[in-house]
């Protein structure tokens, strides 16, 4: 049956500790949001105003070959201008980021119980997070999302631990996009004058997470957002988006995409990943690469998945801008922390 939502606790008790998600709010056939997740006006997305990254994605079989620097140079740019970038030929085979797509759907779908067992207070293992938006303390509308959250510590603990509906694929994603990922972190350090070792780079995504995000169809989009506007601040981040789009990207600096303030859509791209900058890396580069702010709507139509790994330097590392950088700038932006 479905419950009231109009009182917090009640909202609460189905949303977070029954484990129904927003997903199951919406399968009890809700017809408006309730009121803590409408967004404030200057938070909701405006997506006839925005406008589609139009740039076709990169691909990453020519690097290492007769197109290199051409390569590694659409790279930079991107990295530099902003911030986000899609890419083909990624070494990620096409046929498991459907495997991948189709099983956050699986998940997602699974009765509340088995969800629940991994909330954040009840999970058997801090490696693996079940949750939605909910932090009523904090003054800020809920955002439109469920999601699972799994932290990679090794092979075993992974195949011990990350449920075991999602836990193969996401391995497998996980391990096939980090040969990606070192590469591409190779091309950005080198074009700030660093030669890195593969040690440097250890470092810089020692730490590594898989998420699935479910983002259920919505009843009120203009009211609502997927996720409200962040930055990501970890080293590099990888996304699998489906084929719903709505993922927006705010431009930093006036630029060949647009002004500065501007929000584009990075556009669903077949068989592509979009790539971004994370604080961890702007701060590296004395601010060269930028870390974008960036947002999902929601959409009355279809329920969209997403699959972001996210990368992180050791919670040891000490993270300042580059020396060669800050020699080549004369000043640095950042402190080390
Ligand atoms: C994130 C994020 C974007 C998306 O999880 O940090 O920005 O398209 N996701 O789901
Ligand atoms: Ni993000």
């Amino acid at each position: 049956m479905a419950p009231s939502f109009d009182d917090g606790n009640s909202l609460f008790n189905f949303v977070v500790r029954d484990g129904n998600g927003v997903k199951g709010m919406v399968d009890s056939g809700l017809s408006t949001v309730p009121q803590a997740y409408m967004q404030p006006p200057i938070e909701r997305i405006d997506k006839d105003r925005a406008r589609k990254h139009g740039h076709p994605p990169i691909d990453l079989s020519k690097l290492g070959g007769p197109e290199h620097d051409e390569v590694a140079k659409q790279i930079v740019r991107a990295a530099e201008s902003l911030g986000f970038f899609q890419v083909v030929n990624h070494g990620v085979p096409v046929d498991l980021l459907e495997s991948l797509k189709d099983t956050a759907h699986d998940f997602f779908s699974l009765p509340a119980e088995k969800k629940a067992v991994y909330r954040d207070d009840v999970s058997p293992t801090p490696l693996v997070k079940y949750g939605t938006s909910f932090v009523p303390q904090k003054e800020k509308a809920l955002e439109w999302k469920d999601y699972i959250s799994m932290q990679y510590t090794n092979d075993a603990e992974a195949l011990q631990h990350w449920p075991e509906e999602i836990r193969d694929v996401s391995l497998e994603y996980l391990r096939t996009s980090m040969s990606m990922v070192r590469k591409l972190l190779q091309v950005l350090l080198e074009n700030l004058g660093v030669k890195p070792e593969d040690s440097m780079i250890d470092v810089l995504v020692d730490k590594k997470m898989v998420n699935m995000n479910y983002y259920p169809t919505c009843p009120n989009p203009d009211l609502t957002v997927g996720v409200g506007r962040h930055s990501d601040m970890g080293t590099l981040t990888i996304l699998l988006q489906d084929g719903i789009g709505g993922l927006y990207v705010k431009i930093e600096d006036d630029s060949e995409f647009g002004k500065k303030g501007e929000w584009v859509e990075i556009p669903p791209v077949p068989s592509a990943l979009v790539i971004n900058v994370g604080d961890m890396v702007q701060v590296l580069s004395n601010g060269k690469y930028k870390s974008a702010e960036h947002r999902v709507r929601t959409t009355n139509t279809k329920s969209r998945v997403s699959i972001p790994i996210f990368t992180m330097p050791n919670a040891t590392a000490k993270i300042a801008p580059l020396p060669e950088v800050v020699e080549k700038d004369g000043n640095t932006l950042y402190k080390e922390f």
